[in-house]
């Protein structure tokens, strides 16, 4: 059986005004002519792969109705929607599915999927997994590697013992490195033994609980109390928030993945991407000669690799590079495109002065 759990409580802030903290970029339909959100289709693209369950969602308080309202618009019933009180990060929120998912010790595949990825090419990503629950059920901690374009510092990295090739698709892990300073990324682009970790892994519930007992056992001992404690109210699974408060906010990847020693990275060729900002936005729309892209009510000329998006009001550009402008009904962003991933300060300033 194969269990997906789909992460679903980011606030998305770098894709802010059309992010917010109540309405997430993972909910929203992001592209032109593409009628699903990117957490709908986190789910649809998994329709090729045989013995699926319905998935497990883990997902903020505030958006449970939105999660419930995505899921039946695309008539999926979820297994269950655990309501965290407060985010606590993925560390806590693959814990609680693995110890959900494992409640009558049936030990199902998890597949961790983050719910602000793109990924092109559905049938590749499909042999992917299937690669990938090879080595799980062999008690491995699978991640998924892709190819580096660039030194991001947004992403985790992945030193294998071998290198990855069409060929040789997966490798043991040597090292785990979540969100390097900009030179040592530089320096792991260097080598072919690295790879992005996509923030996808495939491992038995079992397999993960034991590494959580390890590594974390304050997380997993939080999140048992917090699931036994949990009630049960229609769909949704609502956690305590006194225990839960009490959990350590850790992302799976320093929790788990820079210590365990049972890591195998599996290749990730798919065109996979993560929304992060609104350059990646920019990245993954389809553009016009001078590779612009729009959307919404716009009229845009003798312009270049310019982003221009609009929810309502006519939004109107001439002789723009490189800039991208994001109209919405109370607020209007306008910054270059090297400027994307700062948006986040932005969010976090106005934060303060409210
Ligand atoms: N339920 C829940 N609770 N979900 C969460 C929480 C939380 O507290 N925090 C984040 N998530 C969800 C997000 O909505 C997203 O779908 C997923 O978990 C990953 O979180 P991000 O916050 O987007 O992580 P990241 O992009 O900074 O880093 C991760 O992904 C990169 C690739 O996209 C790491 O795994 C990196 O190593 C990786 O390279
Ligand atoms: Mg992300």
């Amino acid at each position: 059986k194969l269990q997906p759990v789909i992460l679903s409580g980011g606030k998305g802030s770098r894709l802010w005004p059309l992010s917010r903290e109540c309405y997430p970029k993972q909910y929203l339909e992001l592209y032109e002519g593409n009628k699903f959100s990117l957490l709908q289709n986190t789910f649809l693209r998994l329709n090729l792969l045989d013995n699926l369950e319905p998935p497990i969602i883990i997902c903020n308080e505030s958006q449970r109705f939105l999660v419930a309202e995505q899921m039946l618009k695309i008539n999926v019933v979820p297994k269950s929607i655990i309501i965290e009180p407060v985010g606590k990060n993925t560390g806590p929120a693959v814990a609680l599915a693995a110890i959900a998912a494992n409640k009558k010790g049936q030990d199902p595949a998890l597949l961790i999927l983050s719910s602000d990825h793109v990924i092109n090419d559905s049938k590749e990503f499909t042999a992917t997994i299937i690669e990938g629950l090879i080595h799980a059920k062999q008690g491995k901690i699978v991640s998924f590697g892709v190819v580096p374009t660039y030194p991001e510092t947004g992403y985790g990295y992945i030193e294998s013992l071998e290198e990855l090739t069409n060929f040789k698709k997966s490798s043991s892990i040597k090292r785990f490195i979540e969100k390097p300073e900009e030179d040592r990324a530089k320096q792991f682009i260097q080598s072919n033994l690295f790879t992005w970790n996509s923030g996808i892994f495939l491992f038995k519930a079992s397999t993960i609980i034991q590494e959580f007992n390890r590594f974390a056992p304050e997380i997993i001992h939080i999140c048992k109390k917090s699931i036994v404690s949990a009630v049960s109210d229609l769909d949704f699974l609502r956690l305590n928030n006194e225990i839960f408060q009490k959990c350590p906010n850790v992302p799976i990847d320093i929790a788990i993945m820079e210590k365990t020693d049972k890591g195998t990275v599996v290749r990730l060729n798919a065109g996979w991407s993560d929304i992060g900002n609104w350059e990646s936005v920019w990245d993954n729309s389809t553009k016009d000669n001078e590779r612009n892209s729009t959307k919404g009510n716009v009229l845009l000329m003798e312009s270049h690799g310019c982003y221009l998006r609009s929810e309502k009001r006519l939004l109107v550009g001439l002789g723009l590079k490189d800039l991208i402008v994001i109209e919405t009904d109370d607020a209007v962003l306008v910054i270059n495109k090297s400027s994307a991933q700062k948006v986040k300060h932005i969010v976090e300033d106005l934060e303060k002065k409210n």
